[in-house]
């Protein structure tokens, strides 16, 4: 079984994630761990052309605005919620199958700018589709997969836009009540979700942001074993033992694969969602109801992060223990 850990990073646009995203990376590399920096939308290359379609709508395709056109559709046109909630379902599907997953089984640790809950926050929260149908939405397209950890970048949308460095897309031109909610979904479904979810206060330093999220880490990788070809190390014997455990070890995965619950209950909520008369557009009372939810919480126990395996004396958990202290915080 794959020991991979998969961890994200929320929060309203601006708020620093992928600043963070890129020193986590960083950091996991220089402990001798494999990490992997990805993103939602545009994770592959298939979710890049959906990333453009997303952000900039039809606009971003113009021949086909024009020789597929009709009278009533033309560039300017926006998208409706529910094709929007679609392609970002269709740009995660992608990504897990291809990228995500795959990387897990390695073995990675994947840090992805964006995931799950951005859907929730946005497609619901924003646009007043049901939370409900949306997590049920991405978890059949993502196979169950949910982060192990969730770091939420949190911040009043009226501070972090000014931190953009780029001319707003359709999403971060929706208007401050827009980002609001969605500032609110997110805030709801960290608060449901405490033992995946860490909230962290994005108006703080980039330093002091860190500080909180390095601190995590160093929870959650804590006994995992260092990718030996990559440490410059001295100690051949060592390496070689610390080789062997690797090769042991049967931790499990920071992730819990249930499919097959997910299609069905995504296929009951859809269901029960066309059967309803008007949009419920409560987030918080959707929310709280699915906390009901059972199969559902079930797949948001991942694998066990303070896996034991190792045995103290490992010399790969030296290794690891040694540079954690080197380090000056
Ligand atoms: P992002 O890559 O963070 O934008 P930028 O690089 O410009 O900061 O995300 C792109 C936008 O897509 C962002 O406004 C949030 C939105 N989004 C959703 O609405 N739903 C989703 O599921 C995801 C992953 C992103």
């Amino acid at each position: 079984m794959s020991d991979g850990l998969f961890i994200s990073f929320e929060g309203v646009d601006g708020a620093g994630k992928t600043t963070q995203v890129q020193r986590a990376h960083d950091y996991l590399q220089e402990c001798g761990l494999r990490s992997q920096v990805t993103r939602e939308p545009g994770g592959t290359p298939v979710g890049l052309t959906i990333r453009e379609l997303v952000l900039h709508g039809l606009a971003a395709f113009p021949s086909v605005a024009v020789t597929g056109g009709t009278d009533v559709v033309d560039a300017s046109d926006d998208l409706a919620p529910r094709t929007e909630a679609l392609l970002y379902a269709a740009d995660r599907a992608e990504h897990v199958a291809q990228v995500v997953r795959p990387a897990l089984d390695r073995g990675d640790i994947v840090l992805c700018d964006r995931y799950l809950d951005s859907s929730v926050a946005y497609q619901a929260g924003g646009r007043d589709l049901s939370a409900d149908v949306i997590r049920r939405l991405s978890l059949w397209a993502s196979q169950g997969l949910l982060p192990k950890r969730t770091y939420l970048l949190d911040a009043d949308p009226s501070q972090s836009k000014s931190r953009l460095d780029h001319e707003p897309d359709r999403l971060e031109s929706a208007g401050d009540d827009f980002q609001q909610h969605v500032r609110q979904a997110f805030l709801q479904l960290a608060q449901r979700e405490p033992d995946r979810f860490l909230v962290i206060d994005a108006t703080q330093s980039i330093d002091r942001v860190w500080q909180v999220i390095q601190d995590d880490l160093d929870k959650l990788i804590e006994g995992r074993e260092p990718d030996l070809p990559q440490v410059d190390d001295e100690n051949d014997d060592a390496d070689a033992d610390a080789q062997d455990d690797a090769d042991d070890d049967e931790s499990t995965a920071g992730y819990e694969d249930d499919g097959q619950d997910a299609e069905s209950d995504w296929t009951e909520a859809a269901d029960r969602s066309d059967q309803a008369s008007e949009a419920d557009d409560d987030l918080q009372g959707q929310l709280d109801d699915e906390q009901d939810d059972q199969s559902m919480d079930a797949e948001t126990v991942g694998g066990d992060a303070d896996d034991d395996s190792i045995p103290v004396d490992s010399p790969a958990r030296w290794l690891l223990r040694s540079r954690l202290l080197r380090k000056t915080r």
